[in-house]
């Protein structure tokens, strides 16, 4: 099972990371277009990590701008053998404090502006997403988090929303009524391709806000967002690190088996 190379996906106020060997820039070109910014390789030991801000430096893209399909070619055409996102999120339950680490193994995807595959006209191919998470990078990552004194929850579903404004009201309470955890703008439709390109994904949702539904605090907003961020992003930095050190000598063993196959059975096109 070859060695590690994990594609890091950086999302509001991860845009580099610090410690790595060799780091170089990267540019990548792809059938989909430009990926959000220049990537940067360097390795630690003897994983090879490959970083790419999600918004671009500087925050330039929206969620919905994000150019999610060259984004995860771009890792591919690296070599990355899995993909680790860390990203911000508002928590739609009382026991997930802003600051907490969700280690998130479900979606649901309510986002409707985007382009979700890679397939289609003319080929198409239908991936299984039951299981969307590898549980395996997703454990090793939480086992970082902890170690580096992060709140961690392991298991938790993930609303993804189009956004850019956040959430009415009522929409927050519906997502709670679905039995959702956390909401943010940009997993999907990441984890779809990610499946789609075989990769095994993961996903770290730091804790910002408690969205709108809490009678006793104030609505999500970009300052509250802002002001717990800085310090999320330091944890995250940490936990990278801690994740790195963990994985020297480690085999790969994605879970569920078959996520680095699962193309062989998904094509549905008659062959020409
Ligand atoms: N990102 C951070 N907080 C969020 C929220 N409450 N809704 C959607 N995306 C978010």
């Amino acid at each position: 099972m070859g060695g590690w190379t994990i594609g890091v996906i950086g999302g509001s106020g991860l845009y580099e990371i610090d410690g790595l060997g060799d780091a170089e820039p990267v540019t990548v070109e792809t059938p989909w277009g430009a990926p959000s910014d220049t990537l940067v390789r360097g390795t630690i030991g003897d994983v090879t990590l490959v970083f790419l801000p999600r918004h671009g430096k500087g925050h330039r893209l929206t969620p919905t701008d994000v150019p999610y399909r060259a984004n995860i070619d771009a890792l591919k055409r690296l070599g990355c053998s899995d993909v680790l996102s860390i990203s911000a999120c508002g928590s739609l339950k009382e026991q997930y404090a802003p600051g907490d680490f969700v280690m998130v193994d479900q979606f649901i995807d309510r986002t409707f502006a985007r382009n979700k595959t890679f397939f289609g006209p003319g080929m198409v191919a239908h991936v299984s997403m039951a299981e969307p998470v590898c549980s395996r990078l997703s454990g090793l990552a939480g086992d970082a988090a902890a170690s580096i004194g992060a709140a961690v929850h392991r298991g938790g579903t993930y609303l993804a929303m189009e956004g850019p404004q956040f959430s009415s009201r009522a929409e927050s309470h519906l997502y709670r009524q679905w039995g959702c955890d956390v909401i943010g703008m940009t997993n999907m439709p990441e984890a779809k391709l990610a499946r789609e390109a075989e990769l095994p994904y993961a996903t770290i949702a730091m804790v910002t806000d408690y969205d709108c539904w809490r009678d006793d605090s104030e609505a999500v907003s970009v300052s509250n967002v802002l002001e717990v961020i800085k310090n999320n992003t330091d944890k995250a930095k940490k936990t990278l690190l801690a994740l790195v050190e963990n994985l020297q000598g480690t085999t790969r063993t994605p879970s569920p088996q078959g996520i680095e196959t699962c193309l062989d059975f998904a094509m549905i096109t008659a062959p020409t």
